[in-house]
């Protein structure tokens, strides 16, 4: 169902990789709803990904882009403007990478130089982001900016690893830019703070399967679907949602807010 929610909004979708990713649901829900944008993603993962095919379908354009580089952020960011014919409206940060997790390094045994580089990649980026979008005076006022996060902010998941520190300065940077980007353009910054999703990204995290199982058990409503997150996306994008910014929303079906539920309980009796 769609309802026209997005027509004539311009945008830029961080972090499609594959038909599961957050970002390329968003983008078809986007697309739906009557939205234009730039997709853009990492260099590699443009060789790695189907982008392609998603472009295709959404009548968009690709520009790779590092989200840690100041310089294609810039190149970005001018490009979208030029190729959508003008100011943004919305940004989607789908981004996540630890590389301490992918190398298989215990929390209590960091490497320095991988923590920084997730730290970049997973939250400074984000800052880049608006930054450069700010210098650029590239947003219209009223604009949207939404990050992907997780509870592990908040709480602590052991094999969430230094992913948890790099989503706690996420969240942080969302209310700090939140606030002087409406001050400066009323543009609204929020995060999303997603149930475990069947991603790469998710996938990636030791004992998903059985992680994702019980989030599905601890939560009234269920875990949250790749769907269901773009769904959310839109409407913060949509103008429905204006005075909506600095928050950490949950779109988790009720985990967050949940001690145990009766199926978990019963997992313990005689
Ligand atoms: N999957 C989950 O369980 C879950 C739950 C809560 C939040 N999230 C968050 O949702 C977001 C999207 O992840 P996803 O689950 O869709 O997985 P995904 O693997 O499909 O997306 C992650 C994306 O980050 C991109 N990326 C990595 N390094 C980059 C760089 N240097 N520059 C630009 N892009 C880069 C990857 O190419 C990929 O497209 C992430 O922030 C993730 O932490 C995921």
């Amino acid at each position: 169902m769609s309802y026209n929610l997005l027509k004539g909004k311009r945008g830029i979708i961080f972090g499609a990789l594959d038909e599961n990713s957050i970002a390329w649901k968003t983008a078809e829900r986007v697309h739906q709803e009557g939205g234009t944008f730039v997709l853009t993603n990492a260099p590699i993962a443009m060789r790695m990904g189907q982008i392609k095919a998603l472009a295709e379908k959404t009548g968009s354009e690709i520009i790779p882009a590092d989200a840690t580089s100041m310089e294609d952020l810039e190149n970005l960011v001018l490009k979208s403007m030029e190729i959508l014919g003008g100011k943004i409206d919305f940004v989607l940060h789908s981004i996540g990478m630890s590389v301490n997790v992918r190398k298989g390094n215990h929390y209590t045994n960091e490497n320095y130089d991988y923590t920084m580089k997730g730290l970049d990649v997973s939250a400074l980026s984000f800052h880049k982001v608006m930054q450069t979008a700010m210098k650029q005076d590239a947003m219209n006022d009223w604009g949207s900016i939404v990050a992907l996060t997780y509870i592990a902010a908040q709480r602590v998941f052991p094999d969430y690893n230094d992913m948890a520190d790099n989503k706690s300065y996420l969240e942080s940077i969302a209310r700090s830019f939140g606030y002087h980007y409406g001050i400066a353009k009323k543009v609204r910054v929020n995060t999303i703070s997603q149930s475990p999703t069947m991603t790469t990204a998710g996938s990636g995290v030791k004992g998903f399967n059985e992680f994702i199982n019980y989030s599905e058990e601890m939560s009234p409503l269920g875990n949250a679907s790749a769907l269901a997150c773009a769904d959310y996306c839109i409407s913060l994008f949509s103008d429905l949602t204006k005075y909506v910014t600095m928050q950490n929303l949950f779109h988790d079906g009720g985990f967050s807010n949940t001690g145990v539920t009766q199926s978990v309980i019963e997992k313990f009796s005689d």
